[in-house]
């Protein structure tokens, strides 16, 4: 198994898990890997996005596999996509238990969204916990970001003082974001700001899985 695991994991629905998924993938193949995305959530949204990209260019999805799976097959699918790919994302369900499990197992580094706002803070220690638990790093991204409230330096110190790795690259809030994912791209396929945010964090994480 050659290729490094990303999983996506945060109990809060809406928190950015698919976008982040997508984003990181496409971040991943802007520099040359190849990347096995595989949704684990039964709303399939990640699924949605792979087809709408498949079904307006085909030549777009090179380089760029994807595959759905069952809490308890998760280890074997990752298994078979590691062969062939650099990195593979794990996209997962909004909710934190024992099925979350095998798709922690099986990461090498666990990535989880944090929408700025408190609710989804308190979110976040359920799935470092099991984190923990599984033995496997956490990097704590901070998603729509809004740069200059309150809210958000509040956040970002509490998210801190989590004890887990924050990443310096963040995702600002912006219509982009949702407007690509819709379209089955990226924002990283567009110009502007967007697309600088997504490389400066799949930076950190390149850096993250080299360290672990
Ligand atoms: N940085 C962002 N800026 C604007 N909209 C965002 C951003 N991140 C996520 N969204 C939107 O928020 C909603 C939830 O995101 P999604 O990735 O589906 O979360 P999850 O997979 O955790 O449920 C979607 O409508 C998505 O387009
Ligand atoms: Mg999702």
């Amino acid at each position: 198994m050659a290729g490094k695991v990303i999983t996506v994991a945060q109990q809060k629905g809406g928190s950015g898990k698919t976008t982040l998924a997508a984003h990181l993938a496409l971040g991943f193949r802007a520099e040359g890997k190849t990347v096995g995305l595989i949704d684990l959530d039964p709303q399939g949204s990640l699924g949605r996005w792979y087809v709408t990209r498949l079904e307006r260019d085909e030549a777009a999805c090179e380089g760029l596999d994807f595959a759905t799976s069952s809490a308890w097959g998760i280890s074997m699918e990752v298994r078979k996509m590691a062969n062939s790919c650099d990195i593979v994302i794990v996209d997962t369900p909004p909710k934190v238990d024992s099925d979350l499990r095998p798709a922690l197992r099986v990461a090498h580094l666990v990535a989880v969204p944090v929408a700025v706002g408190h609710m989804d803070l308190w979110a976040t220690e359920g799935v470092m916990d099991l984190a923990a638990r599984e033995d496997k790093p956490v990097l704590l991204i901070m998603n729509r970001t809004r740069a200059g409230t309150r809210l958000g330096a509040e956040v970002a110190t509490a998210a801190k003082e989590l004890g887990a790795p924050v990443a310096k690259a963040v995702l600002a809030q912006r219509v982009g974001y949702a407007e690509a994912m819709g379209q089955g791209r990226a924002a990283i396929e567009t110009k502007g700001p967007a697309r600088d945010e997504v490389s400066a964090l799949v930076a950190e994480v390149a850096e993250r899985l080299k360290a672990g």
